[in-house]
């Protein structure tokens, strides 16, 4: 079995969720406690041992690479100022992993996003990791799939139990068990209706695939919105190759609504020994 050394990070879509910040803002560049979201996936995939990523922007997107580039001039202001644990939180940015961009030219959807990344990836399994879903874990989340990965191989996708109302927010996979918190997925729907939905179990913006998925979504018809969904590739990958879905450990945080960003931030903060106590004495006091 081929090792998983690359990973795809979606980056390239409106934010219309998060308007009007995101009009000249990419909503990954958006700060969580104090790191931008797309950071999380960053450092996530690293820990998980994969190196290599490709980050899929649109043409505004130049802030993303900022970001991760090396910045002469401010690391030399900060070590005038003696600024050492900034200096070292900007410098490690350059640090964490290999990055390269690709464009997606137009927004056509995440399975688009991630067919725009194939050339980058090659002929090869990778992993996705969608920005706007963060996990606070001991095993990272990408992590965990990729051990379910190297016991049984073929692709495997992040899932969490959902309640039935929730089903129009996920992908949600027709599955039966082969393990404890391991399904092999059968199909899957997108945000179908909850009396349509084949399952309790939610995606998770957390994947692996092998480079089948590429065929199956230059395969993929768009639909009524023109968009080439992932979710419709990833149903065709299935009847094609085995595909699994793990029940991830840890705690999931959807980044990708105003509030699910403010949930996000204030849990997260609270597990920071800097801003934890100053952090829940405002939060008693406003006594709602
Ligand atoms: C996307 C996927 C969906 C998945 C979700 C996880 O939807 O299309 O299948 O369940 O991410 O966050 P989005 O949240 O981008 O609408």
């Amino acid at each position: 079995m081929k090792p998983v050394r690359r990973g795809v990070i979606p980056a390239a879509g409106w934010g219309t969720r998060f308007l009007p910040v995101t009009k000249a803002i990419p909503k990954e560049m958006l700060p969580v406690v104090d790191r931008p979201m797309v950071q999380y996936a960053v450092e996530e995939a690293a820990q998980a041992g994969i190196q290599h990523l490709t980050i899929v922007t649109s043409r505004v997107k130049e802030s993303l690479a900022a970001h991760f580039d090396r910045a002469p001039e401010l690391e030399r202001f900060l070590e005038a100022h003696r600024e050492t644990p900034a200096l070292k939180g900007v410098r490690r940015l350059a640090t964490l992993a290999d990055l390269a961009y690709v464009t997606q030219q137009e927004q056509l959807g995440l399975g688009h996003a991630v067919l725009t990344a194939r050339n980058s990836v090659g002929n090869e399994p990778f992993a996705v990791l969608l920005p706007d879903d963060i996990v606070a874990s001991d095993t990272p989340a990408i992590g965990q799939l990729l051990q379910v990965y190297h016991q049984y191989g073929g692709s495997v996708v992040a899932v969490e139990e959902i309640p039935p109302e929730a089903s129009r927010s996920y992908g949600v996979v027709d599955v039966e068990p082969v393990a404890e918190g391991l399904y092999r997925v059968k199909g899957l729907v997108e945000k179908p209706k909850p009396e349509e939905a084949p399952s309790r179990l939610g995606v998770v913006g957390r994947y692996v695939f092998t480079p089948g998925i590429f065929e199956a979504l230059a395969e993929v018809r768009p639909g009524a919105l023109g968009e080439i969904q992932l979710t419709d590739g990833m149903h065709l990958l299935a009847q094609r190759e085995p595909m699994y879905a793990w029940v991830l450990q840890g705690k999931r945080y959807d980044v990708g609504t105003p509030l699910g960003l403010l949930k996000a931030s204030v849990e997260l903060a609270l597990q920071r020994e800097d801003l934890a106590p100053a952090l829940r004495q405002w939060l008693k006091g406003l006594a709602l």
